[in-house]
């Protein structure tokens, strides 16, 4: 029984839609430190929406750029290659991820709050400490709970038997998700990230949102997505079934070099981002 849930899962992960070629195109170019601006805005160009929420987001107060930006190669000097990469990839998982899972009590919506939360406390954490890549955090904090959308409809219909493991059996959500369906979400997240053919620590990131001490790739990452996943679950924003389960990781904490004391600023600051952040209305 068990072993048939687990390929049905495996078999799930390998169903989910690949990325569209042309986020795939954008990656690419953002990567490939030889592209101009040009390469950029053509293919940004090709995609109406995705050119209208640049366009916003260069123009919004958060940039406070005197003069209105009115073309794509301006909008992408101002916010950068990076940011463009995480918008492309945003604004196509949010049709993924703004679905209803019942499993987790996550109502429509839910599950793409609290990530593009995470994804804000990510990188900033990430500025903050001097991380060189905060977009990479950014990504990782988006997508760390991705494999939730598989896991959903399994969590669902073994909800009673999870709970009775984290009432009765002291476990954590994470542990009985693995106890009785053989996978927890953020194992579920990696093969999801593996399949869209991610770089090895963004992979990591989120398989190892849950457990940073088991990292060997990059760990100050997992541990700011980590330390992120931690802030936004006791923010308390749309947080679902598990929401509270979930504690800071010494590991986290030493490889990062931040205090608890710091923990706290940045859990009093989180509230100001989110309610900053422009990003929020323009996926
Ligand atoms: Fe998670």
């Amino acid at each position: 029984m068990k072993e048939k849930r687990l390929n049905h899962i495996v078999n799930k992960v390998k169903d989910m839609p690949v990325l569209p070629g042309r986020v795939n195109k954008i990656i690419e170019i953002t990567e490939d430190p030889d592209s101009t601006i040009q390469d950029l805005e053509k293919e940004i160009l090709k995609d109406q929406s995705l050119t209208s929420k640049i366009l916003k987001l260069a123009n919004s107060a958060y940039y406070g750029y005197p003069r209105k930006i009115n073309t794509v190669s301006q909008a992408t000097i101002l916010l950068g290659f990076q940011t463009i990469k995480s918008m492309a990839l945003a604004s196509t998982v949010s049709k993924i991820m703004a679905a209803e899972l019942k499993g987790y009590a996550l109502e429509k919506n839910d599950l793409w709050t609290q990530s593009q939360t995470c994804a804000i406390i990510s990188r900033y954490i990430a500025k903050n400490i001097q991380y060189p890549n905060p977009e990479t955090a950014y990504i990782g904090g988006l997508l760390r709970d991705i494999g939730k959308t598989i896991l959903n409809y399994y969590v669902e219909q073994e909800y009673n038997a999870i709970v009775n493991k984290v009432e009765y059996g002291h476990m954590s959500f994470l542990e009985a998700e693995e106890e009785i369906l053989g996978f927890n979400h953020a194992q579920v997240g990696e093969k999801i990230a593996t399949k869209w053919n991610f770089p090895e620590e963004l992979v990591e990131a989120i398989g190892l949102h849950h457990s940073p001490e088991k990292s060997t790739i990059n760990p100050p990452l997992v541990s700011i997505v980590h330390i992120a996943d931690a802030i936004t679950m006791m923010m308390g924003i749309s947080i679902g079934a598990d929401g509270l389960a979930y504690n800071f990781s010494p590991f986290a904490l030493e490889t990062l070099n931040i205090s608890t004391n710091e923990v706290e600023q940045y859990i009093s600051k989180a509230h100001d981002l989110i309610v900053d952040e422009n990003s929020f209305d323009l996926i």
